[in-house]
């Protein structure tokens, strides 16, 4: 009997392919509606293998439920969705997407960036509802972004991807991080900082910060009010990592003067939820890595580590490694 894999998402034929000499497959059928809890822990519980997305929780309970698990592939960068030590306490591997998705994931937080700066979707939305009259001297003026400083929060292979382009820009560039990266340091010319000195001297704050305990609520209203009144705050990172009633609380104030956001505490975000509401808000449903090309490469990868592991061979990428064969 071919051993059991269960997928959360119904990705493309061509894609599962690899897959299907080695295993029995199950897809959920919901198309983008996630699976329901119940229906993935006992799925879980049949499988060898899981396919999942960064909004199936795969907590302790799950895991330990699933007696044939041997690798969970997490069709993201991210796994804070993911039990990942009792998943190692159990042998399974936990398995990301990194790398591929950096330039990609870059590119987004720069559309963000420059859209929020420039108020695209304002100056969009403008003409589309007819106030387009006249041309006039200060209609939608927004900020310059070149020559202006940029302040990296979770300089990982994003950030630098980040920092890389802004230097086309002629930006200046601060980064926080955990461990200062001397190297990137040389070859980025972007200088370290403390995240509070970060905060008062960007113009810009791009936020790239995974979820961890560390992290969490780490942009509060002490972080908002450090930041310059002209400041433009991004979060392509993780929803958690901030206070949203703080941000808001910072916008409606005028302690900060926008914010692009691609990631939020609650997922998906309402439309009725006031942050949505600001015209100084540009947001997007956690889009990060979202170009045809590097989704495709995101689900090879996932379904690539899979294949690693029926095969009794290491997977190409996971985070565990205490996990061995
Ligand atoms: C997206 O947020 C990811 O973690 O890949
Ligand atoms: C993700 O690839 C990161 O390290 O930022």
């Amino acid at each position: 009997k071919k051993p059991y894999v269960y997928i959360t998402r119904n990705i493309p034929e061509e894609v599962i392919a690899p897959l299907k000499t080695l295993a029995e497959i199950n897809v959920w059928e919901g198309g983008n509606k996630k699976v329901p809890a119940d229906i993935l822990k006992r799925e879980a519980a049949k499988s060898i293998a899981l396919f999942t997305t960064l909004d199936d929780n795969i907590n302790k309970s799950l895991i330990e439920n699933s007696p044939n698990l041997k690798v969970i592939a997490n069709m993201a960068v991210g796994y804070d969705n993911i039990d990942v030590s009792a998943a190692t306490k159990h042998g399974v591997f936990i398995c990301n997407t990194p790398g591929i998705l950096s330039d990609t994931t870059a590119d987004l937080a720069f559309a963000l960036l420059m859209s929020t700066a420039r108020r695209i979707v304002e100056g969009n939305q403008f003409i589309k509802e007819g106030y387009w009259k006249d041309w006039g001297p200060l209609l939608m003026v927004g900020r310059d972004i070149h020559h202006k400083t940029l302040g990296i929060v979770g300089m990982g292979r994003i950030g630098e991807k980040v920092a890389k382009r802004a230097a086309g820009f002629d930006m200046q560039v601060l980064y926080h991080n955990r461990s200062r990266k001397e190297e990137v340091e040389e070859t980025l010319n972007v200088t370290y900082c403390t995240f509070e000195e970060l905060l008062e001297k960007s113009d810009f704050v791009v936020n790239l910060l995974p979820l961890t305990e560390e992290t969490k609520n780490k942009f509060d209203s002490t972080a908002f009010s450090k930041m310059k009144n002209e400041a433009i705050f991004i979060n392509v990172g993780r929803g958690l990592t901030v206070e949203e009633d703080d941000l808001l609380d910072a916008l409606n104030k005028g302690e900060i003067a926008g914010a692009g956001l691609d990631v939020f505490r609650q997922e998906p975000i309402s439309n009725q939820h006031p942050l949505i509401n600001l015209d100084q808000v540009v947001a997007v449903p956690h889009i990060g890595s979202a170009s045809i090309d590097t989704r495709y490469a995101m689900m090879r990868l996932a379904v690539q580590n899979i294949v690693n592991v029926l095969q009794g061979k290491y997977p190409e990428a996971y985070v565990n490694k205490d996990v061995t064969i």
